[in-house]
């Protein structure tokens, strides 16, 4: 091995035989594995930063936890009860409003469903109707219950509650739909808006191809030439956040399992097929979505078609 070559062959070395050599400072493609490799070792910090691994630490609930107390306490109060009140029922223009139409019954016994989900990567190309999207939107984060909550200052507002359980009410996850074959609906991009139960369409066929652009699973492995629609779970961290610090992030990701597990039960009980799709480049399905990756950012995805 030449040291003083200019050309540092012995990172070249490390990638292609998994070397435990840490202290090698190149640049060079590295394996996930050779990281693994040396985790114990003194230098690992030149093989990997642990930005993973810091945000476990970082999320940790340390007691006594006197932020976590003290941001917590803030939720307490008549002001952000009124927040919470109000959260996710933004207006909706009547040009962007999309109605959905009432449920299909989805009777499958619970478990059947569960035995039965199973991915589907393939579908038949045939329509899904608008009815079966809107009850697997509704079974998976939609409004179920509502509570009054009295005011300190006298008064009430009035919470809600939906299918899948969120840390402080908070509710950080979206649903953005991609109809790509759904009967009486555009293809285009939508958000559902669980609180007055609408799509609002935020993108055209344009922004579809765009979405789909950015999904790197080919399409033998996963057939979004014969899916209906495509479900993107948009995370707003700082909801959670704000209220638990990095623990909140915690929370998000655990949700939008939630969530998701609720989309494939519901699908599964329509007779229908889904599969999770997390291999997407974040930055173009960002760009596609128009939001900036970070204070709302796509945490995971969903296809879904017609069984073949
Ligand atoms: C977080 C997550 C991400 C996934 N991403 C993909 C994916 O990008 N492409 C794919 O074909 N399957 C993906 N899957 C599906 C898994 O491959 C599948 O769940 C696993 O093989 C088990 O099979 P089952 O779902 O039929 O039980 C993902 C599953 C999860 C939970």
């Amino acid at each position: 091995m030449q040291q003083d070559s200019g050309f540092d062959e012995f990172s070249v070395g490390i990638n292609a035989y998994r070397v435990m050599a840490p202290e090698a400072r190149a640049v060079g493609v590295r394996t996930h594995q050779l990281r693994f490799d040396n985790l114990g070792a003194e230098s690992a910090g030149a093989v990997s930063s642990r930005v993973a691994e810091d945000f476990l630490t970082a999320s940790r609930l340390r007691a006594p936890d006197r932020e976590g107390v003290l941001s917590a306490s803030d939720y307490f109060g008549d002001t952000m009860v009124t927040t919470l009140a109000q959260l996710d029922d933004d207006p909706v223009p009547a040009h962007q409003r999309v109605e959905l139409p009432p449920s299909v019954p989805a009777t499958m016994e619970l478990g059947e469903a569960l035995m039965r989900r199973r991915s589907v990567r393939g579908y038949s190309g045939d329509p899904v109707a608008a009815a079966e999207l809107a009850t697997v939107l509704r079974l998976a984060d939609g409004v179920t219950a509502e509570a009054d909550i009295e005011l300190l200052r006298g008064g009430r507002e009035t919470y809600r509650f939906r299918t899948a359980p969120s840390g402080g009410g908070l509710f950080p996850v979206a649903l953005h739909v991609v109809a790509l074959d759904v009967g009486g609906l555009d293809m285009g991009v939508y958000r559902y808006q669980p609180v007055r139960d609408v799509l609002v369409r935020e993108g055209g066929q344009a922004d579809v191809d765009r979405v789909l652009d950015a999904f790197t699973t080919p399409g033998t492995a996963i057939s979004f030439d014969t899916a209906a629609a495509l479900v993107v779970m948009v995370a707003s961290p700082w909801r959670s956040m704000r209220k638990y610090g990095p623990r909140g992030l915690r929370f998000v990701l655990h949700e939008t399992g939630c969530i998701t597990q609720n989309l494939h039960l519901a699908v599964t009980s329509l007779g229908l097929g889904s599969t999770d799709c997390a291999s997407f480049v974040d930055d173009r399905l960002h760009a596609a979505l128009g939001i900036d990756g970070v204070l709302r950012a796509a945490v995971h995805a969903v296809v879904l078609g017609r069984l073949e």
